[in-house]
């Protein structure tokens, strides 16, 4: 089991705030702050470059790699940290198109994320050998399964609406085709347990920045499978993917498994707060999470239906079918999310019209949740979001 209470005492919440976009930014571990210090001066101020080894910073992205693998059911040696999720997300699929040259389409789907998409035509712009990203709605997906596929790429839960795929019977289907799979965790990673392993699929990448809260900016991290981490041919063949990256040789020669998914510098600073964000999760059973999610999503759905009939639904009435979010439609969605922030009640904004709100267990309760829902109601209602200032867009929403 675990103890909310405990997990919610170890995070910094500002005074007043309800913080419902953990989905997409999580909160400041309190322990961060010191242990980004101790790297800082201890570490960087008093090792200098000896910090490489002496303080572990070269082998700490598989070890950071191998505590997030616990949460998404990956076995250790077959997650590593480093770069952005974008990057990741191009690292993954140039490996995967070059298992399956014949074929030319990579699909995806309409809930994917567009930095998943606008990687995927990067990359098939670069290679000029005939490939096309087809994307088709999340229901069409099964149906357009076929052998002319080369790549199934998705994020397994829908940042708009918080739509969940069947990982593992979407994998199981491609693959019977001979359809090389890879997911994007970034919105499962931290949101419910993974079972990724079981899933069988090759590839898989998420950030550490949502629900892992490991700040702004935090390493994203990557999965191979086990049997063909030392086949896959890493595109971005940087110095720290070398088989001997301090021997300096000419040319590239691939490490060994997941050291070849490195490419270049690790951020340690960073790491060091991602590290602290980790600890807390070492006290968090998945199950308990998942339970408390659930919870916490039905709430918020009932009550907001209860007391808002203007708003719309946008994710799945089964909690099956969701991810640790739940969205609502609005036509001035917008400016309600700013007047809501406005109250201390921090949600967010997807284009078009979709109102987001996370739901993260281990520092949000059922008592939050429940004032929530009725701030958002009496500020659809009684159109309090019509002022000027929650109607002004800035550059993030
Ligand atoms: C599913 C998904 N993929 C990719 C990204 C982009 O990640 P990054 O900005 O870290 O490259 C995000 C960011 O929110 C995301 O949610």
């Amino acid at each position: 089991m675990t103890d909310f209470t405990k997990t919610r005492t170890m995070f910094h919440l500002p005074e007043g705030v309800i913080y419902l976009d953990g989905n997409s930014l999580g909160p400041l571990p309190k322990a961060a702050d010191a242990r980004v210090a101790s790297m800082m001066t201890d570490e960087w101020g008093e090792m200098l470059i000896t910090g490489w080894n002496k303080a572990g910073w070269f082998m700490q992205p598989n070890a950071l790699g191998d505590r997030i693998g616990q949460l998404i059911g990956a076995a250790p040696g077959s997650v590593m940290l480093g770069d952005t999720l974008s990057i990741k997300v191009y690292q993954a699929l140039a490996s995967a198109l070059e298992m399956n040259p014949a074929r030319k389409v990579v699909l995806s789907d309409s809930g994917n994320f567009p930095s998943d998409l606008y990687m995927a035509q990067g990359l098939i712009g670069s290679l000029q050998q005939g490939h096309r990203l087809e994307v088709v709605a999340p229901e069409a997906l099964a149906d357009r399964l076929a052998d002319d596929v080369a790549v199934l790429m998705l994020t397994q839960v829908d940042y708009r609406t918080g739509r969940r795929h069947d990982m593992a019977a979407l994998t199981k289907q491609a693959q019977a085709l001979g359809i090389i799979v890879m997911w994007d965790l970034a919105h499962s990673a931290g949101a419910f347990g993974v079972d990724l392993a079981g899933s069988n699929a090759e590839f898989a990448t998420g950030c550490t920045y949502k629900y892992l809260n490991g700040g702004p900016g935090a390493p994203a991290f990557i999965y191979v499978r086990p049997d063909i981490q030392d086949t896959v041919r890493p595109a971005l063949s940087g110095w720290l993917g070398h088989d001997a990256p301090f021997d300096f040789e000419r040319n590239y020669r691939p490490g060994t498994g997941m050291m070849r998914m490195r490419v270049g510098t690790p951020p340690v600073i960073q790491m060091a707060a991602l590290e602290a964000a980790l600890d807390i999760w070492d006290e968090v059973d998945m199950a308990a999470l998942r339970a408390k999610s659930v919870e916490l999503c039905e709430v918020f759905i009932a009550e907001v239906e209860r007391q808002c009939p203007d708003v719309h639904l946008a994710s799945p009435r089964q909690a099956d079918q969701r991810g640790s979010q739940v969205s609502f439609t609005f036509a001035h969605g917008y400016a309600v999310v700013q007047a809501l922030i406005a109250r201390g009640i921090i949600g967010d904004f997807r284009a078009p019209n979709v109102m987001r709100f996370g739901f993260t267990p281990l520092y949000i309760g059922a008592e939050e949740v429940r004032v929530a829902a009725s701030v958002l109601a009496e500020t659809v209602n009684t159109k309090a979001y019509e002022k000027p200032e929650y109607n002004q867009r800035g550059a993030v929403t």
